[in-house]
């Protein structure tokens, strides 16, 4: 399918969302769901991650998957009967909430036959890609970056700079080790964002030790990439766990003068790929939420109180 480049603002017509990881940090659940649709309150993270890519005009998503794992992607499908049968009965909000996914996004699925890296699964997604494409968002479905728009600010240091924008996050030195780590420079030139939440990217370290990082800068989970990236994917070998890493990429385009650069996001960050960053990510969207916020505050007040209660109690006797 070809889209027309009108449709596209910021010149970005395709995401990719690698989704054919193991998800072995949420057994038992990922035997048979695949974590992207597990809901934050009622909405899976895959449907929150369309919702980002389609604010920054973004029409395909490349959704690479397990063979055999493209419920994913029916997430996206019209569901004529069910919208049908709600119809009938009046409820027009669910009928459009049926029909939202498929209304912001289509999908193409890319199969990754075996968990090889993240590096890995986005070069083969350069397949479903039209030629006139030199630019193509990466969102990793795990990463919550809020509040939206952090994608429009990366397509405006592009569009000023040249080259590869990628997200950066500033976490505690204890935390780098989780992480793609960015070595950095300030920038020469002026952009139109303020001069601290632009760096240039000059090196990239995959989960580095403490005593190695260059920085506490890290990659958070979306990336716009010039096309070149294929190529840089395609002459990587194995890196950090034997897979083929992203960053390994990203870092031998530096090497050879292919312009990187960072937007620092001062917003907050839910990690929806393990238990310890998916709760809290369930609490925040429940609270802020008009219909269950107020009795889930209340809840979690209650809880809380039985909880101290508990551990008062323990500590005497
Ligand atoms: P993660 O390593 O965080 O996800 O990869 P995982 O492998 O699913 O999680 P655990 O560690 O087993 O719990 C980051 C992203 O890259 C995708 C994953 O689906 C996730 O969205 N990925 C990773 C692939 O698509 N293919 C791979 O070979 C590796």
């Amino acid at each position: 399918m070809s889209l027309s480049f009108s449709a596209h603002p910021h010149g970005v017509k395709t995401v990719i969302v690698p989704a054919a990881g193991m998800g072995t940090r949420f057994l038992p659940a990922t035997k048979t769901v695949p974590k992207e649709l597990l809901p934050v309150v009622d909405t899976p993270g895959i449907e929150l991650i369309a919702e980002e890519a389609a604010a920054l005009g973004v029409s395909r998503m490349a959704v690479v998957v397990a063979p055999n794992k493209q419920e994913v992607l029916g997430h996206f499908g019209q569901f004529p009967e069910l919208v049908e049968t709600l119809t009938q009965r009046g409820k027009l909000e669910q009928v459009s909430k049926v029909q939202r996914a498929g209304q912001l996004m289509t999908p193409v699925a890319v199969e990754q036959d075996k968990p090889l890296g993240l590096g890995h699964a986005v070069g083969l997604a350069e397949e479903v890609l039209d030629d006139d494409e030199d630019v193509v968002a990466v969102m990793l479905p795990d990463d919550l970056v809020l509040p939206v728009g952090v994608l429009e600010k990366m397509a405006q240091v592009r569009a000023e700079l040249g080259g590869s924008v990628l997200c950066a996050f500033n976490v505690s030195p204890e935390e780098v080790f989780n992480y793609g780590v960015f070595d950095i420079q300030e920038i020469s030139a002026d952009v139109d964002l303020p001069a601290e939440s632009v760096k240039r990217v000059v090196g990239m370290v995959e989960k580095p030790e403490a005593s190695e990082a260059p920085s506490t800068l890290v990659a958070a989970g979306r990336y716009l990439l010039d096309r070149a990236i294929f190529d840089a994917l395609r002459r990587i070998t194995p890196g950090k766990g034997g897979e083929l890493q992203l960053t390994d990429a990203i870092e031998l385009m530096i090497k050879e003068g292919h312009p990187v650069h960072i937007v620092i996001h001062e917003g907050k960050r839910h990690d929806l790929g393990n238990p310890a960053g998916y709760i809290p990510a369930c609490v925040d969207f429940g609270l802020s939420h008009p219909v269950y916020g107020p009795a889930l505050r209340k809840s979690i007040t209650d809880i809380l109180a039985e909880h101290d209660a508990l551990a008062a109690a323990s500590e005497q006797g």
